[in-house]
């Protein structure tokens, strides 16, 4: 795009920004490259690429012309730096760790965390010698301060957490981070960036699964790693981006490091030229595609399955067979404070309810929808119902369910773009269903 990104609002970047079509033949859709590799032309040309003193491709495990798009269009989404695609939201987040605790540092987190990130926080990682430091109540700011050590280089949080949208005080954690000089990393996948720019509150780096609300239709596994650019990695804290590295040697020097070669993006640089090149997990050029495809319309998707959710979640407040609804402004709610100022248009279409009565009754509803799908997915155009403690979340153990304050009988749903009256009228006749055996004698008993 000629004009001046930065100029642009929202709703126009979603469709425009890291575009210009009269570099892709005046293309006006984005062009899917599926190439893997691309004409050098000369070796002294390659000299120049390999040692990122030219821009341009050499081979697409590294970078391609389509997802450079989504990258560019990420970053100015997120008022970043830069991003860089990788083939799935767990690579974005494991990418990041490695890379922020290379020489075995240490990671802060909490306990509310995807549950597919758990098992590789307690047994996989610390393999490889990154160490995980959790905190039980993520929103007590005092708990990561005292759980800080010499080792810690980073905090770890979600923007709003998976399954319980609980919403994280960024900005007190990203001020507790900088005064012990480590960056705050966020995972902002649930709100998207439409709802929510942790960027804008003092986040350093951002991670995405592009697998959920961002592409939006199911259809794409894919991640981001996202560099505000605004973090000093000349603090002492962080030799990998402060020493020569190898990896952008040049034909006639020693190396040098990724500050001096990247500069504000050395974050996304290190991930690109370390990360992506030596592990893989390269997105695809079509899935970038579709990815770009649901950013163009992310702002009125969200927008219908946050007015979708809010009636869902005050119909669920309203039946009898339902015990809990964590969502912004039901009664069991506790974070409506952060979420009504970190995400004043909706905390996202992701949340949990729980039910009187057993896994039984439990097992009987997912087992019952019809227009509601029962599947592991989440931000999907189409609604979902899923059982979490068993399936998102069932890497946890009992202890740390109780830590992450997520009840047994959590059941998750992510709501889509459908007709109200059809999910409404589903989630009925679902509970009908699961409660009619025991519905007149359990619940005549609690007096309903
Ligand atoms: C909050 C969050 N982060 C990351 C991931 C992992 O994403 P992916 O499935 O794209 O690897 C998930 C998946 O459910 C998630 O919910």
């Amino acid at each position: 795009m000629s004009v001046r990104e930065n100029q642009l609002h929202f709703d126009t970047l979603k469709v425009k920004a890291g575009y210009d079509p009269k570099q892709h033949n005046n293309a006006v859709s984005v062009p899917i490259y599926e190439t893997a590799s691309y004409e050098i032309g000369t070796a002294e040309r390659y000299d120049r690429l390999a040692a990122a003193e030219e821009s341009g491709y050499l081979y697409s495990r590294v970078s391609n012309p389509t997802i450079k798009v989504l990258e560019d269009r990420i970053a100015a989404l997120d008022h970043a730096e830069a991003a860089v695609a990788v083939g799935s939201g767990v690579a974005a987040i494991t990418f990041t760790l490695l890379a922020l605790a290379e020489y075995g540092g240490r990671i802060l987190t909490t306990y509310q965390l995807y549950g597919g990130v758990v098992h590789h926080m307690n047994y996989l990682l610390p393999r490889f010698g990154v160490q995980f430091d959790k905190v039980e109540n993520g929103s007590s700011v005092e708990d990561f301060e005292k759980a800080i050590t010499e080792d810690t280089k980073a905090i770890y949080v979600e923007s709003v957490t998976n399954p319980m949208a609980t919403v994280t005080d960024i900005e007190a954690l990203a001020e507790l981070a900088h005064k012990h000089k480590i960056p705050l990393v966020v995972d902002n996948t649930l709100p998207t960036p439409y709802l929510l720019n942790p960027i804008d509150h003092g986040a350093d780096i951002v991670v995405y699964s592009a697998t959920k609300g961002i592409s939006g239709h199911g259809n794409a596994i894919g991640g981001l790693v996202v560099d505000s650019g605004n973090f000093d990695w000349n603090n002492g804290k962080f030799p990998q981006f402060t020493d020569e590295n190898i990896a952008i040697k040049g034909r006639y020097d020693n190396g040098r490091s990724y500050l001096e070669v990247f500069g504000r993006a050395a974050f996304a640089g290190k991930i690109r030229t370390d990360y992506l090149t030596n592990f893989g997990a390269a997105l695809s050029p079509f899935n970038a595609y579709l990815i770009l495809l649901g950013i163009e319309t992310i702002s009125e998707r969200v927008q219908k399955q946050v007015r979708n959710a809010h009636q869902i979640a005050e119909f669920l407040e309203s039946r009898p067979e339902v015990e809990w609804v964590s969502y912004p402004g039901t009664s069991y709610y506790k974070y409506n404070e952060l979420a009504e100022k970190y995400c004043p248009y909706g905390v996202g279409q992701l949340f949990s309810f729980g039910l009187k009565g057993t896994e039984e009754n439990i097992y009987k509803l997912v087992n019952a929808v019809k227009v509601f799908s029962y599947q592991l997915n989440l931000g999907d155009a189409r609604s979902l119902i899923a059982n979490a403690s068993r399936t998102s979340h069932g890497e946890l153990l009992p202890e740390e369910l109780k830590k992450a304050d997520i009840p047994v009988n959590a059941i998750r749903i992510s709501i889509g773009i459908e007709d109200i009256r059809d999910l409404t009228n589903d989630l009925a006749q679902a509970l009908e269903i699961a409660f009619q055996d025991t519905a007149s004698e359990a619940l005549a008993s609690e007096g309903l």
